[in-house]
């Protein structure tokens, strides 16, 4: 076993957390950072970068805000420099399927000169309960400007698990893993589902795109952002990813997590219970 840490960027996210407890789980040690930890790791401070990644070998990487928004490019190019130079030898980066942006990101780590995985995910379930639409699940109604467009959402805890079998196993370095879960649903479909299963309804609405980015203006999200989510609602959802994908099993040997099985174990979490939103209201 590797007796350095495995790098995680993004500790505290939906993926990162999962990956560096299923790595602690197995025995290995772990260095997970983001703004919050000593030493910390952020994005928009080049100067923190060397000494979060100093000492290590294999880093899973997580960028944010995404691989789509324009400077993405240019971070990724410096951070693969950075990166050789601090003696990591091995890099697993999260990207997003049908991103102009995370492909060109993806190409660089690939060309870095460092033996590499893309982990390339679809829309994720736990943006249902850990993102931002759990508001809209939890005042029961989810308002987006997307309607019959067909997207294969994955569950993290694949994503996870894809993750480390990617940062531990050789045998599968230098590919691809493309991950979505095994059905294709639409917005309407999904709150349908979540709303048998917590039996009580979560409403969908559609708006559209123009209408949501001037409510998300009037509720202060920053321009880039702003950009991130047109651009998310108008090109990624556009139906060029409605096709599921087989890199779950690619690399696990078993099929993704369906969304009933999300639905059953978020449940039991208690996030979406009645109970919570009444202490929390
Ligand atoms: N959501 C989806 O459906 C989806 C689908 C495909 C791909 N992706 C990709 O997934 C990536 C995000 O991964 P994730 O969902 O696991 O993470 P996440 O849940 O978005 O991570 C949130 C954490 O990131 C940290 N963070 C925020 N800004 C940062 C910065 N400037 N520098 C360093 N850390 C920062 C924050 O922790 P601190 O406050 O401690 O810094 C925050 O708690 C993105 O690149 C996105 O494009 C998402």
């Amino acid at each position: 076993m590797n007796p350095s840490p495995i790098l995680i960027i993004g500790k505290n996210g939906k993926t990162g957390s999962r990956v560096e407890q299923r790595l602690q789980a197995l025995g290995y040690a772990t260095r997970g950072v983001s703004r919050s930890t000593d030493p910390a790791f952020d994005w928009k401070r080049p100067e923190t970068w060397r000494e979060a990644m100093q000492g290590t070998q294999a880093a899973y990487v997580t960028y944010q805000p995404d691989l789509a928004v324009p400077h993405a490019q240019s971070d990724i190019i410096k951070f693969a420099e950075v990166a050789r130079d601090a003696g990591l030898r091995h890099i697993v980066l999260l990207s997003g399927r049908g991103e102009e942006g995370a492909k060109m990101a993806e190409d660089i780590v690939i060309n870095s000169g460092l033996t590499w995985n893309i982990v390339r995910a679809s829309w994720f379930f736990q943006n249902f309960s850990e993102g931002f639409m759990l508001q809209g699940i939890e005042s029961g109604e989810l308002v987006l400007p997307v309607g019959d467009t067909l997207e294969p959402f994955v569950d993290v805890d694949d994503i996870a698990e894809v993750a480390v079998a990617a940062l531990t196993r050789s045998d599968l370095h230098n590919r691809v893993f493309e991950l979505s879960g095994p059905r294709a649903m639409t917005f309407p479909q999904c709150m349908a589902e979540l709303s048998q299963a917590l039996g009580r309804e979560v409403k969908y609405t559609r708006i559209s795109v123009d209408e949501f980015i001037a409510a998300l203006t009037e509720e202060g999200l920053p321009e880039e952002m702003l950009w991130l989510m047109r651009e998310l609602f108008t090109v990624v959802l556009d139906g060029r990813n409605s096709h599921p994908v087989y890199g779950v099993e690619e690399a696990l040997g078993r099929p993704a997590t369906d969304f009933k099985h999300y639905l059953e174990k978020t449940m039991e979490s208690g996030v979406w219970s009645v109970e919570r939103l009444d202490v929390s209201a």
